[in-house]
């Protein structure tokens, strides 16, 4: 999978790209804004099983995000299960160097229309820590709407939070 947008590209993974993906995920900055599972230091094994894993994943859901000389970031959906069949969540994070020039605004808005293209996916919802307001404003300009906010939701680095929950319909 591929597509352009701006200067940059949403791609599948591929094994070359093991050495910028530990460069910039291994980023405590991005860490405090997603799961534990997003592993924090983040070595070059990390990195080598990641890209194993999506490579692994049928149908393909975890995306790197790339400019034309590597990759800078990972964008992907987990589908839900039984009555949340129709559903997807929607993850993604961006190397630091690369923050705050609309990269992931266009990102989103061009996975999301793929995703109600290639998936039989009705809903595509994220969950930033509300005091995430960056990710809050990536949503925003993709058409995500605010449907609430759920209180006390997460511990993240020892610290309770509320996450704020988006959503898209798909019209
Ligand atoms: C969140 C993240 C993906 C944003 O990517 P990005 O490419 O820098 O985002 P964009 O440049 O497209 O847009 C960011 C928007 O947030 C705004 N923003 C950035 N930092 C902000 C802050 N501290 N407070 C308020 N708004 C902020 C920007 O001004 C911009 O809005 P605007 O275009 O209306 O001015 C990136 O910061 C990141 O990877 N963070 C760590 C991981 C993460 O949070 N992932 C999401 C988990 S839900």
């Amino acid at each position: 999978m591929k597509i352009k947008f701006d200067d940059y590209f949403i791609r599948s993974w591929s094994e070359e790209d093991v050495q910028p993906l530990q460069k910039y995920a291994n980023n405590r900055k991005i860490w405090l804004n997603l799961r534990d599972i997003f592993p924090h230091p983040y070595s070059a094994e990390d990195a080598r099983s990641w890209i194993r894993i999506a490579l692994s994943e049928e149908p393909e859901r975890s995306f790197a995000i790339a400019s034309r000389s590597e990759a800078i970031g990972g964008i992907g959906l987990v589908f839900g299960e039984d009555i949340h069949s129709h559903t997807a969540e929607l993850g993604y994070w961006l190397g630091e160097p690369f923050w705050g020039k609309g990269i992931m605004s266009s990102a989103v808005s061009c996975f999301t229309a793929y995703t109600f293209e290639h998936f039989q996916v009705l809903r595509i919802f994220a969950e930033p820590f509300a005091s995430n307001l960056a990710s809050r404003r990536v949503l925003e300009r993709a058409g995500f709407s605010l449907e609430g906010v759920m209180k006390k939701s997460v511990i993240k680095d020892g610290s309770v939070q509320d996450q704020a929950l988006y959503a898209l319909i798909q019209d």
